[in-house]
């Protein structure tokens, strides 16, 4: 709490900023025997951590001069290169040189440049409705006004999209929409996926109304079952899309890696955005993921990875047909990525729920926290990237207690 004279100093930026709940919650999730369904941070079973320390060795001793010193804003080439033929192999976009990446700071800070070079207080951001709170906590530095469009099970209700863009084109704001924001594969928070015909429905709406899509996919490479259906930058292009990529999921997030994939226009308007937020980016970890993926074939890691979180997935969704079914309930199975999100019968408020899961010990993090404008909410995310596979079950059983506490209480 700042108080005093630092209060009054503060600027609207500083006075509006809030404690995430989901960091709160992450304190809570350190108590011995806590189980958390809380962040979404990877398995750490998952990194490479003996390649990444030999590799590390030898670029701190051998290439000093690079890896301990600035870099350019733009990013270490090597790890562009390395970068550019991973795009091709993973998703198939082969339109990309050097010019059209930023390397930043996790795809974080990229929704951070993206705030500052696109938007003003009077300015429209089209958000789905749950939405990634980062990206929203990122975008309202800026101020500006979110329209939040409902999301199905098959990514976001192009129906509803469509009639509030003829709305705004009628009452002629549709200038001051910059851009709409989604994450089209195993969504964060929902876990679903746009289907391909929904991707292109969205395409032709912002060629309509001439508005840029950002696309945010940092789970696009981590599919169970099928592939997803291709990526809106690769149907529509530069001149349409901005794509954000991070290594944070398919490689480790302590390496603090994320790349803004975009015209070159673009690109050197947020190089600009970066230079006065930090500078550069790390060169040691840039050079360390670049070294990475030139030694070891990522495509071959990435298997296991996703075998690892399949396993998860299943667990959970096992445990809770067991246990959470009975209670009415429901959720969709993603076929990747780490979430899972859950719709309680209504009456049921996961938010005050949180006082219940404290005790037992369970956490998850409640609907509310990622949805625009919404008092109350049924629905919680899941996540089964974190928890040891064999704990998985009792957290459930956990959360079920709670469903059960909270009901006598409310005498629902
Ligand atoms: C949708 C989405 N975008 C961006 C990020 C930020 O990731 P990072 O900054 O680690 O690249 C996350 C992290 O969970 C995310 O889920």
């Amino acid at each position: 709490m700042v108080t005093g004279i630092f209060e009054e100093k503060l600027s609207k930026i500083g006075k509006n900023l809030k404690s995430s709940l989901i960091r709160d919650l992450l304190k809570y999730a350190q108590i011995p025997g806590a189980i958390s369904f809380g962040g979404g941070a990877p398995d750490p079973e998952t990194f490479p951590s003996k390649e990444l320390g030999e590799i590390a060795k030898e670029i701190l001793e051998n290439e000093y001069k690079f890896t301990l010193q600035y870099i350019p804003t733009e990013g270490d080439e090597e790890l562009k290169e390395e970068f550019i033929k991973l795009l091709d192999r993973i998703y198939g976009i082969t339109d990309v040189a050097k010019k059209n990446l930023l390397m930043t700071t996790g795809s974080q800070q990229a929704l951070d440049i993206l705030a500052r070079i696109f938007l003003d207080e009077d300015s429209y951001v089209i958000v789905e409705s749950p939405s990634y709170l980062g990206a929203l906590n990122a975008f309202y530095v800026s101020f500006p006004k979110f329209i939040a469009i409902p999301l199905e099970k098959d990514g976001m209700d192009i129906n509803y999209l469509e009639k509030v863009l003829k709305d705004l084109d009628e009452k002629g704001e549709i200038e001051k929409v910059k851009f709409i924001y989604t994450v089209p594969t195993f969504q964060n928070p929902a876990g679903v996926t746009m289907s391909l015909e929904k991707r292109k429905a969205l395409i032709e709406l912002a060629e309509k109304y001439d508005i840029i899509i950002v696309e945010d996919d940092p789970y696009g490479a981590l599919y169970f079952d099928e592939t997803p259906p291709d990526s809106l930058y690769k149907l529509a292009g530069k001149e349409r899309v901005i794509l954000l990529n991070t290594f944070s999921k398919i490689l480790t997030p302590g390496l603090r890696i994320g790349v803004i994939i975009a015209d070159e226009n673009i690109i050197s308007k947020a190089v600009m955005a970066k230079q006065s937020a930090d500078l550069c980016s790390s060169g040691l970890t840039q050079r360390l993921a670049a070294r990475f993926l030139k030694k070891y074939d990522l495509l071959d890691y990435l298997k296991s990875i996703r075998a690892v979180y399949k396993e998860k997935r299943d667990i959970m969704i096992e445990a809770m047909e067991e246990h959470l079914k009975p209670y009415g309930v429901t959720w969709n199975k993603p076929g990747g990525g780490l979430f899972i999100w859950i719709e309680l019968p209504e009456g049921y408020d996961t938010m005050e729920m949180l006082d219940i899961a404290k005790e037992k010990l369970v956490f998850y993090i409640p609907g509310k926290a990622f949805l625009v404008d919404v008092e109350k909410s049924s629905t919680a995310r899941l996540s089964f990237c974190l928890p040891p596979k064999e704990v998985i079950p009792e957290g459930i059983k956990r959360l079920a207690e709670v469903i059960e506490e909270y009901k006598k209480e409310k005498g629902l």
